[in-house]
C-alpha cells in the first residue's frame, strides 16, 4: 500500500493542536489525528477505548497542558500520547488504536493497513 500524505510538518507543533483526517476503520468512516510529542509524529484513531466517540475538546484539541497526555473530552480517560496506552480513567487499561505515520521532507505520511484504509472520497476532514 502506498503512503498517503496527511499534512505538512509545520501543521503540527510540539504538544499543540492535532491534525485530523478521515479514515475507514474496518470499513466504517471515522476520524484519526496526528500529534507531535518528543518531536516525533504519533497518530491514533479519534475513538476513545471507553465508548467509541471522538475525543477532542475542540476540533483537533487532544493534548493536555503537558503536551504528552491525550484526555478524552467525554469522561476524561487519559492516554500516553507517545504510545496510546491508557494511563487512567474509564479506558480501564485499553489503549488507543495507533496508525503508522512517518515524517520526511517536511511532510507527514500515513501507511494504511488492512483494517485502517483510505475513504473513497479522500482523507480530508
Ligand atoms: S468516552 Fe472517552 S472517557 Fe468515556
Amino acid at each position: 500500500m502506498t503512503n498517503i500524505r496527511v499534512c505538512s510538518s509545520a501543521d503540527i507543533q510540539e504538544g499543540g493542536i492535532g491534525y485530523r483526517f478521515k479514515v475507514l476503520y474496518n470499513g466504517e468512516e471515522t476520524s484519526a489525528f496526528v500529534v507531535r510529542v518528543d518531536n516525533e509524529v504519533r497518530s491514533f484513531l479519534n475513538r476513545c477505548s471507553h465508548v467509541a466517540v471522538e475525543m477532542d475538546w475542540n476540533y483537533g484539541e487532544f493534548l493536555d497542558d503537558s503536551g504528552r497526555i491525550i484526555v478524552c473530552a467525554t469522561h476524561g480517560a487519559s492516554y500516553d500520547a507517545t504510545d496510546g496506552n491508557c494511563l487512567g480513567g474509564p479506558c480501564s487499561g485499553s489503549p488507543l488504536v495507533s496508525l503508522d505515520v512517518t515524517e520526511h521532507g517536511g511532510e507527514v505520511f500515513w501507511q494504511p493497513s488492512n483494517t485502517i484504509t483510505v475513504p473513497p472520497e479522500g482523507i480530508e476532514d
